[in-house]
């Protein structure tokens, strides 16, 4: 059932607020962060392992950032196909961690596979609780995301950061990292989410207007920066999957290594840029990327658009919210745009062309 949607894509993307709301009911006390038995003590481990495919290894990649910043705790994050063939030594005080939303896909169960006897402790983040992975793990921590069908992953995506994020505010607790006031502030925020999140999903009209002109590109290069990087590489994914148009991410600070050279009129640049800690390196790259004739589309908060919102093609303007949080909002925008540029080229959205649901398959 669609709920009155024309895709569960949109459904799922709209589903947002709920979803998130109902993850951080199950995980948010009035006294902090609270994890089912037999729960997590980050004293106990020096090092995270995370493993997973697709969107949900790029969850992975943005909890790096989170654990490393927040809980100065060191994480490696691979593709769980190269993760399992590699044979990685794996340290003492290793816990290793997989995400999945389906709890089936075979190169990350294998992973946990590997993990097995040689981690210290083996966790999971997934939407399926009775599924494989969550039954191989010594603690299976749901999303509650609902059932998701879309082939495209979204709720799921957002609702996996918010259990990576809350999981990194343990562990910086556990660790002796956060201050009362710093815990207390974030936690403020994080409730405040599903609103916020409301609110954005009022700039879609914006977003299909943009998007009806990224329909008509043949590449589409998406940029960030920190947080933003591994929301880059979701945006361009989220692109090819369902309008199988030809989009790639970079970090900011990589485009004169390279890709700067495919700049010019024709091919769009996605920046995801709220104003952040990086904010101004961000927007010096971007100024590179028009000064060759790219075409930018902004996507930022209010301060960030009073500052570089002026020269680019167009600005999408999202709520404020605090630093850590953006990779859970701006999923959004990055959600819509792929969503409708697929509406506008005409594809398939729900089922697209060679792709299943869940790979259970290498
Ligand atoms: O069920 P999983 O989370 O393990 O699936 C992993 C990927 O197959 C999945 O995220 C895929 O990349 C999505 N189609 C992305 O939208």
């Amino acid at each position: 059932d669609k709920g009155g949607y024309k895709h569960f894509m949109a459904k799922e993307i709209a589903e947002q607020p709920s979803v998130i709301s109902a993850c951080l009911s199950a995980y948010l006390t009035e006294s902090g962060v609270a994890l089912p038995d037999p729960g997590i003590d980050f004293t106990t481990i020096d090092r995270l392992t995370i493993s997973a495919c697709g969107t949900a290894y790029l969850a992975g990649l943005t909890a790096k950032y989170w654990f490393e910043q927040v809980a100065g705790l060191p994480v490696d994050v691979d593709i769980a196909s190269e993760f399992r063939y590699r044979e990685p030594p794996i340290p003492p005080k290793t816990a290793a961690l997989f995400i999945s939303q389906s709890g089936e896909t075979a190169d990350t169960l294998a992973a946990l596979r590997y993990c097995r006897d040689k981690a210290s402790v083996v966790w999971s983040v997934v939407n399926v609780p009775e599924s494989s992975i969550a039954r191989e793990s010594d603690l299976a921590l749901p999303i509650h995301a609902g059932i998701e069908i879309g082939v495209a992953s979204t709720k799921a995506f957002t609702c996996q950061l918010t259990v990576l994020l809350l999981l990194a505010l343990k562990a910086a607790e556990d660790r002796g990292r956060l201050t009362p006031e710093r815990r207390d502030d974030i936690l403020t925020a994080l409730r405040a989410l599903p609103g916020t999140f409301n609110a954005a999903l009022g700039r879609d009209e914006v977003i299909a207007q943009a998007a009806r002109r990224l329909s008509e590109a043949r590449d589409i290069l998406f940029l960030g920066r920190g947080l933003m990087y591994p929301l880059a590489h979701e945006g361009a994914l989220k692109l090819k999957e369902i309008s199988y148009i030809h989009a790639e991410a970079y970090a900011s600070g990589e485009l004169k290594h390279g890709p700067i050279a495919l700049i010019d009129k024709n091919v769009p640049v996605v920046v995801l840029a709220p104003k952040d800690s990086l904010f101004e390196k961000t927007v010096s790259n971007m100024q590179e990327v028009m000064a060759r004739g790219g075409q930018v589309l902004l996507v930022t908060d209010s301060a960030g658009a009073a500052i570089a919102g002026n020269d680019v093609w167009k600005v999408i303007q999202m709520p404020e919210v605090p630093e850590i949080l953006t990779p859970i909002l701006y999923a959004l925008p990055a959600q819509l745009l792929a969503y409708h540029t697929a509406i506008a080229k005409g594809t398939d959205v729900d089922q697209p062309r060679n792709l299943a649901k869940s790979v259970t398959v290498e």
